[in-house]
């Protein structure tokens, strides 16, 4: 893993370098972007669950009493639709008790701001919980700043941003608003492109991954 600054890690394992090489490649229908995208979310959320925190406990095995751990953090999985949701379908699997609340944004394609459409947060969360924003894309960050916004006025001090692709342009805008929150992907490209697309990046996440 490449720490870019100690607020964003680039996920280089050979493994998940590939499957983003392949979620890129305009050829990769839509099922293959599926099965490649839910497989890089593995990667991605497990580097990024590196920060959890543990309790020790004791245990016994079959042979001897020892010592273990359990995961002791309140995680709250935050997908923003519509492509995070295949995100949070990985991390569920890798976090069974978390609890995911739905976030809908959506960018005006003229301004490029993102309009929330759907957020489905409690009106409390415990202000210790680790809450995951889940969104493949990280293009002008408009998106990833409303949806970080939502938990930071619910007062939640530790909030991680995971994404398959991010502009340094949505870097930069997440952390010059929120310098806390840790980002962890696959890549940080180039640049954004006049049409706020990221380049190289993979195009539009959500139409490649359902098929629209
Ligand atoms: C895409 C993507 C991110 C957002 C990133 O979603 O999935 O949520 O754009 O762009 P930003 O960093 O400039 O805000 P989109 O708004 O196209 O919605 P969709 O997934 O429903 O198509
Ligand atoms: N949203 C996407 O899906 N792709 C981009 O490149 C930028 C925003």
């Amino acid at each position: 893993m490449i720490a870019q600054g100690s607020k964003v890690q680039v996920v280089d394992h050979p493994l998940a370098q590939h499957l983003l090489t392949r979620l890129r490649a305009q050829e990769t229908a839509p099922h293959q972007f599926r099965r490649y995208a839910l497989a890089l979310s593995d990667f991605l959320v497990y580097e990024a669950a590196r920060q959890m925190h543990v309790r020790e406990t004791g245990i016994q095995t079959p042979v001897a009493p020892t010592k273990g751990v359990v995961l002791s953090d309140y995680v709250v999985l935050a997908p923003v639709l519509r492509a995070g949701l295949i995100m949070a379908e990985s991390a569920q699997k890798l976090m069974p008790a978390a609890r995911i609340y739905h976030i809908g944004l959506k960018r005006d394609e003229e301004t490029l701001e993102a309009k929330c459409y759907y957020d489905k947060l409690p009106t409390s969360l415990p202000t210790d919980c680790r809450v995951f924003v889940l969104d493949p894309m990280l293009a002008t960050g408009g998106s990833a700043v409303s949806a970080i916004d939502l938990f930071v006025k619910l007062q939640v001090k530790t909030i991680q941003l995971v994404s398959f692709v991010a502009a340094p342009e949505g870097i930069k805008r997440v952390h010059d608003k929120h310098p806390n929150v840790h980002i962890t992907t696959g890549s940080v490209d180039t640049k954004l492109n006049e049409l706020g697309y990221i380049v190289p990046g993979l195009g539009d996440a959500g139409d490649r991954i359902f098929g629209t």
